[in-house]
């Protein structure tokens, strides 16, 4: 494909021009008036970076560790699903991008594909992202399969005991085409089961099965029927971070579900640094939400993040070019990291320090 496209931003453009309107609307838009998706981008831009000069920078290390797991750089692979509405090989194509590009994905539990088929795509470090349903054989089953699976955590998603009003999928109507299922619960439970409270087949979906009565209890019940770490996605106050520690968590994912939840909540990389405080090191904190440059990876890290995740320009990619667009968007948030590191005067990811950024609490000092 003779195809430039030089930045993340690019494939979203391009994935719009191919998909179907309903698909491209169920990727890209927020809840309500999109207040949290805009500021989720808009915070990243208000952040400054503070270079250091004349250091040798002639050679750079993005390379870190995650929960034990050495990958090739803090950027990874945020769980979302539906991956064949983006590309036929869904699932798969990112599994082995990211297998390639040496880097941890989450794979969503409403993904097209299965725990069994993506690990059959060959080594990798993965995460199984989980919803709690209302029956709690279907979540045991899943945490089961993960472990068989060779997944080494669980993402357990904190964000949605229902979900949020997104008006794009409602006016579309979405539905998901008859040929894609929600390939790790088949069998599990009846797919076609949902009432039909709303035009958008999602939040039918979810109000006929998710668990709404989740509460931290569960959170150390998940932990009692795993011995894998559990992590929790959707963290935005410190007071939520405390908690999340007592239930003995392992890692915690600062996270606004990419503005798709409650509209109006902060920017992640906003509130990242009252969790990181309240945290004081004693587990990793991630970030994702709006993660589109490698200085928004930059930012994340010197704001205390272990590493962050990248949601949308995964599946716009997929929708371009397949496996090697996901591939590429990897790439290139890698080389602007490593740009942005030179540039800056840190040559190793434990480098980077909280001087380096000058954020507006700052200015207000
Ligand atoms: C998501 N997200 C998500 N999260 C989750 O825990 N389980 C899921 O199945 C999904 N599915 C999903 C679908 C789509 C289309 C999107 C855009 C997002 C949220 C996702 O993991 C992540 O939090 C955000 O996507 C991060 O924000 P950016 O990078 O998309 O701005």
């Amino acid at each position: 494909m003779s195809l430039e496209v030089v930045n993340v931003d690019e494939y979203e453009l391009l994935a719009k021009a191919k998909m179907s309107k309903m698909a491209f609307d169920y990727f890209a838009r927020g809840s309500e008036d999109q207040v949290s998706l805009r500021e989720n981008r808009e915070a990243f831009s208000r952040i400054r970076l503070r270079p250091r000069i004349l250091v040798d920078v002639s050679n750079i290390d993005v390379a870190t560790s995650v929960m034990g797991f050495k990958i090739s750089m803090p950027i990874m692979v945020a769980p979302t699903a539906h991956h064949k509405l983006a590309h036929p090989e869904g699932e798969l194509a990112t599994a082995r991008a990211a297998s390639a590009a040496d880097t941890l994905m989450i794979l969503s539990s409403s993904a097209n594909c299965s725990m069994e088929e993506v690990a059959a795509t060959g080594p990798g470090v993965r995460f199984f992202q989980l919803y709690v349903y209302k029956d709690r054989n279907i979540t045991i089953t899943l945490v089961r399969r993960a472990e068989q699976f060779g997944f080494k955590a669980i993402v357990l998603t904190v964000d949605t005991p229902r979900l949020g009003r997104r008006e794009a999928d409602i006016k579309n109507r979405f539905k998901l085409p008859s040929h894609l299922v929600y390939k790790n619960l088949e069998g599990l439970m009846n797919l076609e089961q949902m009432d039909k409270s709303s035009h958008s087949e999602l939040a039918s979906w979810a109000d006929s099965h998710f668990d709404r009565s989740l509460n931290w209890k569960d959170v150390e019940w998940l932990q009692s029927i795993t011995h894998l770490p559990v992590l929790v996605k959707g963290i935005l106050t410190a007071e939520d971070a405390s908690l999340a520690l007592q239930a003995g968590v392992k890692g915690i994912i600062v996270s606004n579900h990419g503005a798709r939840q409650l509209d109006h909540v902060p920017a992640t990389i906003s509130v990242l640094e009252e969790v990181v405080y309240a945290v004081r090191g004693r587990v990793p904190v991630f970030l994702d939400g709006g993660i589109r440059r490698g200085s928004d990876v930059f930012k994340a890290l010197a704001l205390g993040a272990s590493g962050v995740f990248v949601g949308r320009p995964v599946p716009y990619a997929l929708a371009v070019d397949g496996e090697a667009g996901a591939t590429k968007v990897l790439q290139m948030l890698r080389d602007e990291f490593e740009l942005t590191m030179a540039l800056i005067g840190v040559r190793s990811v434990k480098e980077i320090r909280r001087q380096h950024v000058l954020t507006e609490q700052d200015s207000m000092k």
